[in-house]
């Protein structure tokens, strides 16, 4: 027998087809106590649709949170660069979405752990993505070593649990790791809020203005609520009492209209610096320092709307380090240019081909590719003749574009070879000179106190040692008084 609806205003329930249902509750049976029916095609959608609830998550970074907000430029970086949403005085509408990397779904926010700042700028020339983290550098500079890299941070194949060891033995085998891991120990290491970290290209990416002039530039998104970090306890304490606090943070604070907002700067340096400039521009191990290429500032992300369903909007947002829009291209950077492949890659396996048409995939400006079918497909193609060149008024290229520069002259053997060393170039400076000239006593203390914590859980005798060393070679004091803090001093 069907029910009476709770009141007369409540729209009727409807089954996929948008047939009004008979029951929320009950399914259909011979008699009441009877066995239930296989013609309740109802109760049978609602089962098959929750087990297929699921896409796979991110491979890394698969907890996460999102939303959506307005890229504002306020000052003129015309002559570096002629992408449309960087013009004087522009606006654009964007997506951001902020996770950690090496947990799962479910765990907790205050895992140490680098922070992703992915960034899609729904620019008139397409979209534009910027799929940054909260660091500047990264752990490894060439893409053979990413997945290694990875699976040392991740679950044991016996046990499932994650293991210091593990981390620790990849880390001091990979000493170009030193800066990241210092980072990473210190108080950045697990950021308060997502509203309280910085966001960094990390990579050098490729400027070109109008005049098809080249530039080499890394962004840096600042954050307008300033810094501010859990110490360890903190965090292992809200790990506890809440999971998803920085979920929860960004939501709320969009919510009461707490918009949050960041500051964009760039360093630029002249595309020619780049051969004789003292550290590789392009080893994602390195950053410019701030003497050498200062500041400029470009403009202003805010964040002024929560997501309506975060399944459809932040689970299926797809960033790609690919989507390079006019004006802005990739460097030699090895690992930059190894993602160029990973995204789009991965999206067609987690999401499907058709990815790029989902609500916070397709972009907002002409999307006139003879791209076609496939699953899911709903967007109809719309060139007119379905492959190019046609004489059915199809899209056609840009061949304007072919003045443009695609990137770099280069030339030479095929090789697997670490990149050339630039003259001040090696692993331990730039780490060791954070440590001596950035923080202050109150932090080296902390970093000592973090980095002697995780080595003392679960690090093995031979593992132990080389990581000891790995410090003293970050910087002798601090090495030695890890050392001393690891033996119980
Ligand atoms: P600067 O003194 O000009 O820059 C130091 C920068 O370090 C600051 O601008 C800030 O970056 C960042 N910083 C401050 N406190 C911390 C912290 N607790 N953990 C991590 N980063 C912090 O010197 P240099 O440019 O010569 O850089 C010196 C060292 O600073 C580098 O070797 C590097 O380790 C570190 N650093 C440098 C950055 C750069 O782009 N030059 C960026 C980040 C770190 P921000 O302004 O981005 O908040
Ligand atoms: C996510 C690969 C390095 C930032 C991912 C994903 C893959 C991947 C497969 C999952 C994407 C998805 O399922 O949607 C790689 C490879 C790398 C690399 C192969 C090195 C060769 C980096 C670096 C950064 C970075 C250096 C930052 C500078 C991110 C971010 C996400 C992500 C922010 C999450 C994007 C989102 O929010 O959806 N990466 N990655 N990755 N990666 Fe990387």
């Amino acid at each position: 027998m069907s029910e009476e609806p709770k009141t007369r205003n409540t729209p009727y329930t409807t089954n996929n087809a948008g047939i009004p249902v008979e029951s929320d509750e009950h399914s259909l049976t011979v008699g009441a106590d009877g066995p239930i029916l296989l013609q309740d095609h109802y109760l049978i959608e609602k089962m098959a649709q929750f087990n297929r609830e699921r896409v796979p998550e991110r491979v890394v970074h698969a907890k996460g949170s999102g939303a959506y907000g307005t890229f504002k430029v306020t000052n003129d970086v015309s002559q570096f660069t002629k992408a449309d949403l960087f013009q004087p005085g522009k606006q654009t509408a964007m997506l951001a979405r902020f996770s950690t990397v090496a947990g799962e779904q479910g765990s907790p926010d205050t895992w140490r752990d680098p922070r992703g700042f992915a960034l899609k700028f729904y620019t008139e020339q397409g979209n534009y993505d910027m799929v940054g983290n909260n660091t500047p550098v990264f752990f490894v500079r060439d893409p053979m070593k990413f997945q290694d890299f990875i699976r040392s941070q991740k679950r044991r194949p016996d046990s499932a649990v994650r293991d210091h060891d593990m981390q620790w033995d990849f880390w001091s085998l990979s000493p170009e790791s030193a800066h990241m891991v210092t980072w990473l120990m210190g108080d950045r290491g697990i950021p308060k809020t997502y509203r309280h970290m910085n966001g960094y290209s990390s990579h050098t990416y490729m400027w070109v203005n109008a005049g098809g002039e080249r530039f080499w530039v890394k962004y840096r998104f600042k954050t307008d609520q300033g810094i501010d970090f859990y110490t360890q306890d903190e965090a292992d304490r809200m790990a506890g009492v809440d999971g998803d606090v920085h979920r929860r943070d960004l939501f709320e604070a969009i919510k009461r209209g707490d918009h949050p907002s960041w500051t964009l700067y760039v360093q630029v340096m002249p595309f020619d610096d780049a051969p004789d400039y003292r550290f590789n521009p392009f080893d994602l191990t390195k950053v410019w320092p701030h003497g050498d290429y200062p500041e400029i500032e470009v403009g202003r992300m805010t964040l002024n709307e929560n997501p309506e369903d975060f399944f459809v909007h932040i689970e299926q947002a797809s960033f790609e380090p690919s989507n390079l829009v006019p004006g802005i291209g990739p460097s030699p950077d090895k690992m930059l240019l190894g993602r160029l492949f990973s995204y789009p890659d991965t999206h067609r396996y987690r999401i499907g081909p058709n990815y790029a048409q989902l609500p916070p995939n397709r972009p907002r400006f002409g999307r006139n590719s003879y791209a076609k079918d496939g699953p899911m497909r709903y967007e109809p193609s719309r060139t007119g003749a379905v492959y190019a060149p046609n004489s059915y008024g199809g899209p056609a290229a840009d061949t304007e574009r072919y003045g443009d520069p695609a990137g770099w002259a280069t030339a030479g053997e095929m090789v697997h070879e670490a990149y050339k060393l630039h003259s001040e170039d090696d692993d331990w400076g730039q780490a060791g000179t954070m440590v001596r000239k950035v923080l202050d006593d109150a932090a080296r203390e902390r970093l000592v106190g973090n980095i002697s914590g995780h080595l003392l859980d679960g690090v093995s005798a031979p593992v132990l040692e080389r990581s000891l060393q790995y410090w003293r070679n970050v910087d002798k004091d601090l090495g030695d008084r890890i050392a001393k803090k690891v033996d119980g001093g």
